[in-house]
C-alpha cells in the first residue's frame, strides 16, 4: 500500500497482468461505497479508466481495455499496488458506479456529450494534442472549448479530494488533466501530488501560442513533482515558469511564494519488460506467430507497424517509402511484406477522419500497383488487439518500423524489444521518439526524410545476423533495466523526497 512515503512495490506479480481480456463483464464486482471507511492513500487520476465501456458482440454492455500508452504504463504499476483510478470510461453512460476489476479499484466518470466535444474531441485533441506535438497539426484555439477543458479538470479535482484518505497521493497523469493539480490542492492541502505528462511538453516558442498558457502553468504547479518522458521537457517548463508566471527556479526546482517547493524532472517511462519477454515466450504465442507468418505466405521478411491511428505516427510516410523501395527493384513482394496495424483512435475529430481516408487510399494504390495475386505488398489492419496477439506480431515481425514526427516515448518500440527474447529482429525507430533516447542501437530515422528512410529500411532488410543480435542485446539490457516498476518506484522516491516548505523569501508572481 502506498502512503505519504513512496512504495511501490518494485516487482511485479508474475502473471496476474490480465493481458487482453476484451469482455471484463464476468470480472468486474462492484466496489461499494468509496470514501466511507475505505482509505485510499494512492489515487490515480487520468482521462481515461484502463477499460471502455463498449457494446458486445451479443448486444449487452461490457469493457474492453482502452487504447493508448497511458493505460499500458500505469495498468501494471496500479495492480502492484492498491489504490483507486478515476478516470472516464467512454460514451456517456451516467450512474456507472465504482468496481473492482482484476485487482484495481475503478471509479468511472460519466461526461456528457458537451464534455466529450468541448474537453475531449476539442480542448484536449484538437487544441493541446497538436501544439505539444510539434504542430504536426494545426491547432485550435476555442473559447467553449477551454471552458468544458476547465470545467471537467474541476469535476475530476472534487472527485479526487473526495476519495483520498489524509494525507494520500495522489498522481494525476497527462495533457487532459494539467489543472488537476492546483484545483486538488486548494480543496486538499494536506494531500501529496504528483503529475506526469505521457506527450512532449513543447519548447516556449510554441507553447506561447496558446491563449490560456499562464493557467495551465499555474493548473501543473499545484503539484509537488511534475514529471516529463525527457529532461528537454522538463527545462521547457521551468523556463516558461520563469519567465511567463515570474516564479523563481533553480535548476529543475521552482520555488512558489507561498513556501513550497515545485520539481521538474524527467522519467521516461517504459513497459513491464519481463512480462512481455514471458508473454512472448508462451507456446501459444510461438504458434500464432507461425500461423501468421503462414497466412502472410511465408515471405522471407516482415516488416511491422503497429500504431494508434493518428496523424503524429508517421504512418503515411513510412508506407510511401516502403513501396518505393519495391517500386525501384530494391524490394519485392515474394520477399517482404508490410503489416501494418492501426488502432482505430480519437474517431470523431475531423483530422483522424482525414487521416483514415488517406491511409486507405494509399493502401489501395499501393496494393493496386504493386501487388501480385495472393501478394498484397502491404496488410492492412483497422483494428485493435489483446495483448497475446501483439506479442504474436512481433514475434513474427522481422523488422519494426516505428517512425513518428513527434511522439513522448513510444511504448510499441519497448514491447518490440522486450519481445524479442532471441536476440535477433531489427527496430528502425525515429530520432523524434522518446524512445530514441534509450534505444540508441536502432536504425535512427528522420521521418521527414523519406530517402534516409529507404535506406533504413533497406540496411536494416540486409542486415547480417551478427550486427542484430548485437543491437537488440544491447536494446534489451536497456528495457530490462528501466522497466515500467523502475520508473514509477523513481517517480514516487521523488515525490516522498519533496520538501514541504523551502523557506526563501521569494517575490510575487508578475503577470504576464
Ligand atoms: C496517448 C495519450 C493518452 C491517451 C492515449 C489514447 O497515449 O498520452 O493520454 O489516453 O493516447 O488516446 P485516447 O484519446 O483514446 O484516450
Amino acid at each position: 500500500m502506498l502512503g505519504r512515503a513512496p512504495g511501490v512495490r518494485t516487482i511485479l506479480p508474475a502473471g496476474d497482468l490480465g493481458w487482453g481480456k476484451p469482455d471484463m463483464r464476468a470480472r468486474a464486482q462492484p466496489r461499494g461505497l468509496y470514501g466511507e471507511g475505505v482509505p485510499n492513500d494512492l489515487v490515480i487520476v487520468a482521462n481515461r479508466l484502463p477499460v471502455d465501456r463498449v457494446e458486445l458482440d451479443d448486444g449487452e454492455p461490457g469493457w474492453r481495455r482502452s487504447p493508448g500508452g497511458l493505460v499500458t504504463a500505469i495498468e501494471p504499476v496500479m495492480r502492484a499496488n492498491q489504490g483507486v483510478w478515476i478516470g472516464w470510461p467512454g460514451g456517456t453512460e451516467k450512474g456507472l458506479e465504482p468496481f473492482e476489476d482484476d485487482g484495481m479499484s475503478l471509479v468511472p466518470m460519466s461526461m456528457s456529450d458537451e464534455e466529450i466535444s468541448g474537453h475531449y474531441e476539442g480542448f484536449s485533441n484538437g487544441t493541446l494534442w497538436p501544439l505539444y506535438h510539434d504542430l504536426v497539426a494545426k491547432p485550435e484555439f476555442h473559447r467553449e472549448w477551454w471552458d468544458a477543458y476547465v470545467g471537467v479538470n474541476k469535476r475530476f479535482a472534487e472527485r479526487a479530494a473526495e476519495l483520498a484518505s489524509e494525507g494520500a497521493t495522489v498522481w494525476v497523469h497527462d495533457y487532459q488533466m494539467q489543472l488537476v493539480p492546483q484545483m486538488l490542492r486548494e480543496l486538499r492541502p494536506d494531500l501529496r501530488v504528483g503529475f506526469y505528462l505521457h506527450i512532449p511538453f513543447p519548447p516556449a516558442e510554441l507553447f506561447q501560442q496558446l491563449p490560456w498558457r499562464r493557467q495551465i502553468l499555474e493548473g501543473l504547479l499545484g503539484a509537488d513533482l511534475v514529471g516529463f518522458q525527457l529532461p528537454g521537457a522538463a527545462q521547457n517548463f521551468v523556463r516558461l515558469v520563469r519567465q511567463r508566471v515570474g516564479h523563481k527556479t533553480h535548476r529543475d526546482l521552482v520555488y512558489l511564494p507561498d513556501g513550497r517547493t515545485v520539481r521538474a524532472k524527467a522519467f521516461p517511462i517504459s513497459i513491464d519488460a519481463a512480462g512481455f519477454e514471458a508473454l512472448a515466450q508462451t507456446p501459444e504465442v510461438a504458434d500464432r506467430a507461425a500461423e501468421i507468418r503462414a497466412a502472410l505466405g511465408s515471405p522471407r521478411k516482415v516488416f511491422l507497424g503497429i500504431d494508434r491511428l493518428d496523424y503524429t505516427k508517421g504512418i503515411v510516410a513510412r508506407l510511401r517509402a516502403f513501396s518505393e523501395l519495391i517500386r525501384d527493384g530494391h524490394l519485392d513482394v515474394e520477399d517482404a511484406v508490410f503489416v501494418q496495424v492501426a488502432v482505430p483512435s480519437r474517431e470523431q475529430v475531423e483530422q483522424y477522419r482525414i487521416l483514415r481516408d488517406d491511409i486507405d487510399r494509399l493502401v489501395g494504390r499501393i496494393n493496386g500497383d504493386l501487388g501480385r495475386i495472393g501478394r498484397p505488398a502491404i496488410s492492412y489492419l483497422h483494428s485493435s488487439y489483446p495483448r497475446e496477439e501483439m506479442a504474436a506480431l512481433y514475434r513474427m515481425a522481422d523488422i519494426m518500423v516505428v517512425t513518428p514526427y513527434r511522439d513522448g516515448m513510444n511504448l510499441v518500440a519497448k514491447e518490440y524489444v522486450a519481445c524479442r527474447f532471441e536476440d535477433d529482429g531489427a527496430l528502425v525507430l525515429s530520432e523524434f521518439a522518446g524512445a530514441a533516447e534509450e534505444l540508441r542501437q536502432a536504425w535512427l530515422v528522420n521521418p521527414y526524410d523519406i530517402n534516409g528512410m529507404k535506406a533504413a529500411l533497406l540496411e536494416a532488410f540486409r542486415a547480417e545476423d551478427r550486427d542484430l543480435t548485437k543491437r537488440m542485446k544491447a536494446m534489451r539490457k536497456t528495457i530490462r533495466q528501466h522497466d515500467v516498476a523502475a520508473w514509477a518506484d523513481s517517480f514516487m522516491t521523488d515525490l516522498g523526497d519533496i520538501r514541504s516548505s523551502h523557506g526563501k523569501p521569494v517575490r510575487p508572481a508578475r503577470r504576464s
